[in-house]
Order: structure tokens, then C-alpha cells, then sequence
């Protein structure tokens, strides 16, 4: 059997100009050196340095399999590097998503997010990569379960007979540290119970089930490191990437795109703290500005070959989605009425980890009793 291929996305905001909106080019280009030297000494197949917004994307290609500490290292000093050249450009929050000093075996929980795939190549490997800047990981759940679980989304659910089996989903509370398996379409319903409350349970990967040429496979998997969280406090939004491999018995690349043909209500935006519609953009418009937003998807799609990749595709760089995003600028200026409102401004408790903990304190003693 040949050696499986990783598909190892590694992101982090590690400074930006005009405040929140944009990478520098500089540090994509510092970050091609970096993983140009680590394809050169073999630790790396293939990459592809990209951003999302204000976000630093890796995209890499290696047998090292998920979760290897070369790869994670690797990610880590490049960022590092980055972020002492953004540092010195005199960037915007240089270094915000390195929340530790000192790197120890994985990225997960020192601020990067990391989405990773490892799977045995079929004859051809189509795969979508989608980076998302001002949300949060759980944004990914109304998509990912359209592609994967919703005929209305998919048609190869019905009419591909490898996929009526379904798929099985991979959920993490990721306010309990602990997680449970639903398998699609039987157990729909409780997917949904849970993974409409997009803040707490987030889909974290999707696998093929039996009788699939892919069975027991993951076929998608997304970020779901909170840097709340972890920092304890508002150090920005999450940002959240996923990977998605597409066609022969799993959704078109069509089907994975159609996904994202309405602008679904997310949160994020604006400090973090307002939710506001999902566009899908091309590297056009790929970095963000109306009130840091509105939150925005970007994404590339690839051939993955003996653990290389064969691309990109801008994969929203079509005027088919022109309505999509039309619609989702008209949907801004209806939610950015409501001003300071709730449903446009988060509800208190997911506000805990922003600057609201301190405000509540300011007025704590002058609240009198009405009891
Ligand atoms: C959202 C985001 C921005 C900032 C906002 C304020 O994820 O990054 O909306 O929250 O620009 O930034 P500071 O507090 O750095 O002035
Ligand atoms: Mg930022
Ligand atoms: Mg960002």
C-alpha cells in the first residue's frame, strides 16, 4: 500500500495592516522562504502560502501524518518569523494569535488553528480548501452539514447510490472538552440539536461509512481552536479554516460550493461581537473593510498527486455567486441598523469574553434591588 498523504492547513493572525484587514505581502512571502527550506530538506511534499483577511495560511502537504510536531514546529517558527517582520514593518497586532512564549509539540492550543486531513490518495484527489476571517470555528457547521447530510444541498445524496449511506460526524463541545459521533441521515435530528448551537458544538470532522471507497476515512475536517478559550479573554476571533476532499462517492465540487449559496447568519464580525452574514469571496476580495467585515469565506480548490498539489482554483471567483454576495451586502446594512441590538450585537453570555466583564464591573455596586 503507499504511504498516506497529509493535508495539513496551519493559520494565525500574526499581523496586518490598516488595522485588522490584511496580510502584508512580505510575510506570505517570508513564509514561502520557510517552507521552500522545509520542502528542500524533505520535510514537506508541497505548499501553498495563502491569507484570509488578516490571517497567514499554510497550506502543506507531507507523509508525516496529522498531528506530526515537525510539521506543527515548522508552522510555529514560521509564524514566529513573521511575526518579528511584522514587528519591525511596524504591522498592526504583531504576534496576536501566538499566545505562548515557547512551542511544545503542537500548535493546538498555543492561538494558530490547524485543520488536517491523512488519507490514502484515490486515482485522482480533488479537495477544497476554505479559510474564514472575522468567525468562529462553529460557522463551519451550517455548510459543512449542507455538503455532507442535506439533499437540498446535495444532490449525489439521492441520486449517487455510493453515497446513500450517509456520513458520520465527529462533534466537539468545545466548552466541555469532550465529543460524540452522529451518523447521518439516521441520526439527523440530534446532529442538529446540537450543532445549531454554533458557539458550544462544532462539527470537527465528517468520515465516510461502510461499504464507501473511503470507509473510515476522514473526507472533511475543520479548526476548532477557541482562542477565547485558551487566552482566557477576547484575543479575536477564531478565524477558522476547513478541508474538504470532493467527487467519486463524496459530494461534486459543485455540491461542496453550493454549500455556501445564501449568506447564513454567523458571529464574529465587529470586535468579535456581532453576527453578521457569511460572504464568499475571490482573492479579489479577499480581506475585509465594512465595520472589519463582513465575515467572509475564501476558498481554493486543488488536486492533491503523490502528495502534491496540482492548482489553485479560486474557487468563488464566479459571478454565479455575485447574488450571493449582493445579498449578503443588503443583509449588512438591514443588521447594521440595529446598532449596539441584540440579535446584531451578541447576547451577554457569549460577550463574556470581551471587554463586557469590565464594563458589568464599572456599574456593579449602583444596581438596587427591586425584590
Ligand atoms: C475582529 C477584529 C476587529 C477588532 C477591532 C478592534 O475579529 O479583529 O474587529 O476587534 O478592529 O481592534 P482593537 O481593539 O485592536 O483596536
Ligand atoms: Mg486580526
Ligand atoms: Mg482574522
Amino acid at each position: 500500500m503507499p504511504q498516506k498523504t497529509t493535508l495539513s492547513l496551519i493559520k494565525a493572525d500574526v499581523g496586518s495592516v490598516a488595522g485588522h484587514q490584511a496580510v502584508h505581502p512580505r510575510l506570505e512571502e517570508l513564509a514561502r522562504e520557510s517552507l521552500g527550506d522545509a520542502k528542500s530538506a524533505g520535510i514537506l511534499k508541497d505548499f501553498y502560502v495563502t491569507h484570509c483577511g488578516d490571517d497567514l495560511e499554510l497550506i502543506m502537504t507531507h507523509q508525516l501524518g496529522a498531528d506530526s510536531a515537525k510539521v506543527h514546529e515548522l508552522a510555529w517558527n514560521t509564524f514566529q518569523r513573521a511575526a518579528k517582520e511584522a514587528e519591525a514593518l511596524g504591522l498592526y497586532a504583531a504576534g496576536q494569535d501566538l499566545l505562548v512564549d515557547a512551542f511544545s509539540g503542537n500548535v493546538r492550543g498555543l492561538g494558530p488553528g490547524s485543520a488536517e486531513l491523512e488519507f490514502q490518495e484515490r486515482k485522482a484527489e480533488p479537495v477544497a480548501v476554505f479559510m474564514m476571517d472575522k468567525t468562529e470555528p462553529g460557522t463551519f457547521n451550517l455548510p459543512i452539514y449542507r455538503m455532507f447530510a442535506d439533499p437540498f444541498c446535495t444532490a449525489g445524496l439521492i441520486i449517487d447510490v455510493a453515497m446513500h449511506a450517509g456520513f458520520r460526524f465527529e462533534v466537539w463541545d468545545i466548552k466541555g472538552s469532550r465529543r460524540v459521533f452522529f451518523n447521518c441521515p439516521e441520526e439527523m435530528y440530534d446532529l442538529l440539536a446540537f450543532i445549531g448551537t454554533k458557539g458550544q458544538y462544532v462539527i470537527k470532522r465528517v468520515f465516510a461509512r461502510a461499504g464507501q471507497v473511503t470507509e473510515g476515512e476522514p473526507v472533511a475536517s475543520v479548526s476548532t481552536d477557541k482562542l477565547a478559550h485558551i487566552a482566557g479573554k477576547y484575543v479575536g476571533k477564531d478565524d477558522p479554516v476547513a478541508l474538504v476532499r470532493s467527487q467519486s462517492g463524496l459530494p461534486a465540487m459543485g455540491e461542496v460550493l453550493e454549500a455556501w449559496s445564501w449568506p447564513f447568519m454567523a458571529a464574529g464580525w465587529n470586535r468579535g461581537s456581532h453576527n453578521g452574514p457569511v460572504i464568499p469571496v475571490g482573492m479579489k476580495d479577499n480581506r475585509v473593510s465594512r465595520f472589519d467585515g463582513p465575515p467572509r469565506v475564501f476558498g481554493l480548490g486543488f488536486q492533491v498527486s503523490d502528495a502534491e498539489l496540482v492548482g489553485p482554483v479560486d474557487l468563488f471567483d464566479d459571478p454565479a455567486f455575485d447574488s450571493v454576495r449582493w445579498e449578503g451586502a443588503k443583509l449588512a446594512d438591514y443588521i447594521r441598523r440595529h446598532g449596539p441590538f441584540e440579535p446584531h450585537r451578541l447576547p451577554m453570555d457569549e460577550m463574556e469574553y470581551t471587554t463586557m466583564p469590565q464594563l458589568m464591573d464599572k456599574v456593579k455596586d449602583r444596581w438596587e434591588s427591586l425584590a
